[in-house]
């Protein structure tokens, strides 16, 4: 089967506030549990890992025993970054035995059913598949101020998320990352680790819809869409 692994464990420093973005409630509901439920609703998904911080873990889990969710969930313990929230993540996907695992940010909660199974059809061929938006503005290099050069907007994409890959490919790609002391600056992202691998990654088009909550003003935005898809 394939496992989604949710890391939940940041603590939304640009977003400010005294709760995590992730726990703030849109529509009566925190934010990763309207994350949860797309993916509880693809078929092409078989559990859910989520990974918490320590003081959050047992409040969200009652949250999560009232939701009537259809996948069996398991709640981790996450880690100082986002790598090591993954990491954590794959650990307790492994009892499932995971062919692809599909990894997605619990603050972009209007992923798509039909994107999540589409990213891991496209990884199961390839290896690894992310979601990604080509890029709109003419893009520059620029350096102290001044620009160097205008890159071929053509080959530029804007990585999202679910990005998902074979189990043991991403575990390798973890590990290595780990080893080689990765700055956290550089692990934002899994398919970089992978990248760094070798293994080809495909890219599957995205939707500017898919945004992720980042700041307040990502949040109002959010707060629209909500209305706009209930009404
Ligand atoms: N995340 C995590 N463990 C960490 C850091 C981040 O599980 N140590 C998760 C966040 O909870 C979020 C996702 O990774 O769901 C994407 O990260 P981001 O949007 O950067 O969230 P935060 O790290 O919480 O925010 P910030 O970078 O502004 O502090
Ligand atoms: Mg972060």
């Amino acid at each position: 089967m394939n496992v989604a692994i949710i890391p939940a464990a940041g603590s939304g420093l640009r977003f400010g506030g005294e709760v995590p973005k992730q726990f703030l409630m849109i529509a009566g509901e925190p934010i990763l549990l309207h994350t949860m439920r797309r993916f509880d609703r693809c078929p092409a998904i078989g559990g859910i890992v989520v990974a918490l911080s320590e003081e959050a873990i047992e409040s969200f889990g009652r949250v999560i025993d009232g939701a009537g969710l259809r996948l069996p969930v398991r709640l981790v313990i996450g880690g100082r970054e986002r790598s090591d929230s993954i990491r954590h993540g794959l650990e307790a996907a492994r009892a499932w035995a995971p062919e692809v695992v599909a990894v997605h940010d619990a603050v972009r909660p209007f992923v798509t059913v039909e994107q999540i199974a589409a990213v891991i059809e496209r990884a199961r061929e390839v290896g690894g598949a992310i979601l990604a938006l080509p890029a709109t503005d003419t893009i520059k290099e620029v350096d102290s101020g001044m620009i160097v050069r205008t890159i071929d907007r053509r080959r530029i994409w804007r990585a999202q998320t679910p990005q998902a890959f074979r189990y043991d490919l991403l575990w390798r790609a973890n590990e290595e990352a780990r080893a080689a002391g990765l700055s956290s600056a550089l692990t934002t992202d899994d398919a970089l680790l992978v990248e760094r691998l070798g293994a080809p990654v495909a890219i599957v088009e995205g939707s500017v819809h898919n945004l992720k909550i980042t700041t307040p003003e990502d949040l109002l935005l959010a707060e629209r869409l909500f209305e706009r898809e209930r009404g």
